[in-house]
């Protein structure tokens, strides 16, 4: 083989040095495009039916299911730190075919979202998980036919039972996670009907059959077998995931929502182009669950992987994002 030649006394000096801008901690920090702020993150939330005591989530380090006493203490904790939302899930001691604890009043859920409308009031944003898996004893997201499919029209009317059962306790955001066809306008029509103009739809828009979601499941005690591919989206489409968000919009959706957030900025970042109304992304359960295992083992800088993949999920066009890290990052912001 040929002996290597002699090196260059001289390399061409380079034409731009964008590492100029990077030399100081000052300069990074003026020139940053994006940076997260406390008010830009949500806190998803569990509240247990008849528990007396939290109870410790194994496959979620650090998040519990509540009571309604430790779930009002954790929510005036989240917005001293600043939080700009609260995300409630119920977890109902009884549940049944069509998920009648969804709509009842003194269902957990609706009793939650009361707790917090009155703890934090205006200061923060208080949202509802609008959807039945909780509710239903098979812990599909809506009501069965005959056949044991998920029904999608009938599933429509307790859909717009529970957004009235929801807007009477004070909160002013439904989060419409059910990914049925058509669930925006009919709780859009359900809320106008009854006079609740003033109660926003975040609808999940391009909410994928995800993997993702498995620490969840534990979280809320889902009771589900299968899996739900015949509503949420394929993990393979890209394409559709701007179609659902299309369709939200002409719904009217006050806000868009992209889930999971880390294994979908792609899709993130086409709704975000393309969006006249505010973007979301849920940093999901298994997203949490994994920098969580990692940081435990010594692999990863906790809380640099956790800054790291909440401002990767804003920079892919997130104006808010939820994550169960919420408090705790708008600690550190402070
Ligand atoms: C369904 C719902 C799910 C999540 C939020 N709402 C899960 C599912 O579709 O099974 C997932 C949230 C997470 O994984 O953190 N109502």
């Amino acid at each position: 083989a040929p002996a290597a030649g002699p090196r260059p006394a001289t390399a061409p000096a380079p034409a731009a040095r964008p590492r100029r801008l990077r030399s100081t901690a000052a300069t990074r920090r003026l020139v940053a495009e994006h940076r997260t702020h406390p008010a830009d993150l949500v806190l998803p939330m569990f509240v247990k039916g008849g528990a007396s005591e939290p109870v410790a989530l194994g496959s979620m380090p650090g998040v519990v299911q509540h009571t309604l006493d430790t779930l009002r203490h954790a929510a005036v904790e989240a917005a001293e730190a600043g939080v700009g939302g609260l995300m409630l899930f119920g977890v109902p001691a009884e549940r049944d075919a069509v998920g009648s604890g969804a709509t009842d009043p003194d269902g957990i859920l609706n009793v939650g979202l009361r707790a917090l409308v009155e703890e934090v009031g205006d200061a923060v944003v208080v949202m509802s998980d609008l959807c039945l898996d909780e509710f239903t004893d098979h812990g599909h997201c809506g009501v069965l036919d005959a056949a044991g499919r998920v029904d999608n029209d009938t599933t429509l009317v307790r859909y717009q039972e529970m957004a009235l059962a929801q807007a009477a306790t004070g909160a002013p955001m439904l989060g419409l996670s059910g990914m049925m066809d058509g669930q925006v306008a009919a709780v859009r029509e359900a809320l106008d009907a009854d006079g609740w103009t003033d109660t926003a739809v975040l609808a999940y828009s391009a909410k994928y059959a995800s993997a993702f979601y498995g620490p969840f499941r534990d979280a809320v005690e889902s009771t589900l077998t299968g899996d739900r591919k015949t509503y949420q989206m394929d993990p393979a489409n890209r394409r559709e995931g701007l179609r659902e968000a299309t369709l939200d919009l002409a719904e009217g959706a006050d806000v868009v929502m992209v889930k999971p957030a880390m294994s979908y900025l792609d899709v993130l970042a086409d709704v975000a182009a393309a969006s006249p109304v505010p973007v979301a992304a849920y940093q999901v359960s298994g997203e949490y669950a994994m920098i969580e295992a990692a940081a435990a083992n010594g692999w990863i800088d906790r809380r640099r992987a956790v800054e790291e993949s909440v401002l990767g999920i804003q920079r892919a066009g997130a104006d808010f994002v939820l994550t169960y890290w919420a408090t705790e990052l708008a600690g550190w912001l402070r």
